[in-house]
């Protein structure tokens, strides 16, 4: 599979220094980058699928697609994805989907061209995959970047497309925005490019104020108005640097439960509030975008006033188990999209113990938070265990045999820890592969 490794490798030379643009100049056309690694599929099939091009499986039955795989079935894909626009919409809000459970630029562009304004990631070489791997034009890095390299990565990143940034101290606010001035001033703007006027450098890179609204991860306490206020005024006044206005995510209130709901509320609350002493103090209307909010809390926090008016929530589209309860809580349950494929490995202990194997282990849906994934093929079959390459499989009394070879569909516990082994989604309709999504390494895997 050479596509994704190309992006890899860009990505991977992108954070390692300030040479992105002229790397991704060369990817745009289809140049390959100086002494890319040999791809390993190509080095040392380890499987005859391996070896080829997984798009030699289009329009084959999906029975016929090497397990254990990540599934997508592309009508309940589309309708939740069409749902979240649909809501943030409704709501008056922005959507500016994260795509860290997704890992596909061709899956953020789903997004885009459902209406999202742009997208959200965590890192600058996921934000470099995006956009040079899948020509987003409008990323927010929903994250601090520290260090000079990584600095000057998103800061050549956003000579390409619309960047913004989440910062929470004053020094790594002074050292973007003076990376964005001596960028601006190698060669002009990228993103909106508004120029500072007044012989000013143009603005290079978005930032916003990075909120702890009681996650306890990065960011300003939301309580601390007199900080929140002075990181405001110094974006508002810096060089190279263009102050959008707050963040405040609360991944703590993802579930669903009454006790996230109730926590979603007191976020909103405290983005309300720093947000009013914000704008008392730097001018009405000042705050132009407050972003946060995921999945499993989006539509409580758009409901709370005064929160956020743009929603990052992405993964839900997938509807894993973790997704799917949060968001029937909300009373807005998604279709099924997302399943892993397995198939049965051993049946040896089936009449002695009513147990069998199936080929997905661990390693293709990593049980975060303890949660294994759920058999939805076959009723009365239940995941006990997972073992690295194995699924331990309990069948209920009465339940009948399953056979070696046979097909289990199971719905993921959490899809961010399931999709970051995989290195693409089959995008099935009508019982046939039509689409594959390559995902980036970039987005989820580690240098
Ligand atoms: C900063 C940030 N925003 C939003 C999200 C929510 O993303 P999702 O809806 O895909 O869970 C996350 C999840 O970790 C996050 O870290």
């Amino acid at each position: 599979m050479l596509l994704p490794t190309h992006v890899v490798v860009h990505a991977a030379g992108i954070v390692a220094g300030a040479l992105i643009a002229a790397r991704c100049r060369r990817t745009a056309a289809g140049v390959a980058a100086a002494a890319p690694s040999p791809p390993l599929a190509a080095a040392a099939p380890a499987t005859p699928f391996d070896g080829c091009d997984a798009r030699a499986l289009l329009g084959l039955p999906t029975t016929s697609l090497p397990t254990p795989c990540l599934v997508l079935d592309l009508d309940g894909l589309e309708a939740n994805i069409a749902a979240m626009a649909a809501r943030c919409r409704a709501a008056g809000v922005a959507w500016r989907p994260h795509c860290k459970a997704i890992r596909s630029p061709a899956l953020a562009r789903l997004f885009v061209e459902a209406g999202a304004v742009g997208v959200t990631c965590a890192k600058v070489s996921q934000a470099a995959a995006l956009v040079c791997g899948g020509g987003v034009a409008d990323v927010l890095v929903a994250n601090e970047v520290v260090g000079g390299d990584k600095i000057a990565a998103l800061v050549a990143l956003a000579r390409r497309a619309t960047v913004c940034v989440a910062v929470d101290d004053e020094q790594n606010l002074c050292e973007l925005s003076a990376a964005a001035v001596a960028a601006a001033g190698s060669g002009g703007s990228g993103g909106d490019g508004g120029s500072g006027g007044d012989g000013a450098p143009p603005v290079l890179l978005d930032v916003v104020i990075d909120l702890d609204i009681g996650m306890g991860r990065c960011g300003v306490p939301a309580g601390d108005h007199a900080t929140i206020i002075r990181l405001c005024a110094l974006a508002q006044r810096l060089p190279g640097v263009g102050w959008r206005g707050l963040m405040g995510y609360d991944g703590h209130a993802q579930t669903g439960t009454a006790e996230a709901l109730a926590e979603t509320d007191r976020g909103a609350a405290a983005l309300c509030a720093a947000r009013c002493a914000v704008e008392a103090a730097l001018g009405e209307g000042s705050v132009r975008v407050v972003t946060g909010a995921g999945s499993g809390n989006y539509i409580r926090a758009v409901a709370a006033r005064g929160g956020v008016n743009e929603v990052q929530g992405g993964g839900g589209v997938l509807n894993c188990q973790v997704y799917r309860s949060s968001l029937e809580a909300q009373g807005a349950p998604n279709a099924a999209a997302l399943t892993l494929v397995a198939q049965v490995v051993s049946v040896a202990s089936q009449a002695s113990a009513a147990r069998a194997v199936a080929d997905a282990g661990f390693k293709s849906g990593f049980p975060l938070f303890g949660g294994l994934p759920k058999v939805i093929s076959h009723p009365g079959v239940t995941v006990t265990a997972l073992n690295a390459e194995h699924a331990i499989l309990q069948l209920a009394p009465g339940t009948p045999h399953l056979a070696l070879g046979e097909r289990l569909v199971m719905v993921p516990f959490y899809s961010d820890a399931t999709a970051v082994l995989h290195r693409r989604f089959f995008g099935v309709r009508g019982g046939r592969v039509e689409r594959v999504f390559d995902m980036s390494a970039s987005i989820g895997m580690l240098h």
